[in-house]
């Protein structure tokens, strides 16, 4: 039978239903709560495109059990960076240097930056190299995801 758990995901306490509560937390926001900014790369937590925070620290929402996040911890997808309808300063960013190729990894691109830049408001090019180390790119824009994350912290 299914069950409701709440979830506090963009400053909104939200019910999802569901038969499995260990299902990955990435299916619960996609699927049951339509906020399709979280991607499924590898579902390995290998790749970083399904990059959530919980609580401010970036997370593998593919490999997070739903149970381990709900009620109280609070989750923060790509959607709730943005304001009023407006981009945060790190997504004009990534856009303003057209960081994206194919686009699909800058979502979690941007939700790992934005983890860092929580912690380190000035981060040097090694330090966001660092951050960003195992979120993968395979079109290799690398360097202008780096250049993005720069341009929102000058
Ligand atoms: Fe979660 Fe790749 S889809 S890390």
């Amino acid at each position: 039978m299914p069950r409701a758990l709440t979830l506090q995901v963009n400053g909104r306490a939200t019910k999802v239903e569901t038969d499995d509560p260990d299902m990955p937390l990435l299916y619960a926001l996609r699927d049951g709560l339509g906020l399709h900014g979280p991607k499924f790369g590898c579902g390995l937590g290998q790749c970083g495109a399904c990059t959530v925070l919980i609580d401010g620290e970036a997370v593998r929402s593919c490999v997070t059990p739903l149970s381990a996040v709900a009620a109280k911890a609070k989750i923060t997808t790509l959607e709730g960076l943005s304001k009023d309808g407006k981009p945060s300063a790190l997504q004009q960013a990534f856009i303003d240097e057209q960081a994206a190729q194919c686009g699909y990894c800058i979502n979690g691109m941007i939700m790992q930056s934005a983890a860092l830049l929580r912690t380190n408001k000035k981060p040097d090019e090694a330090a966001i190299r660092q951050a960003l180390a195992n979120n993968l790119c395979r079109c290799g824009t690398h360097v202008r995801i780096v250049r993005a994350v720069q341009r929102a912290t000058s």
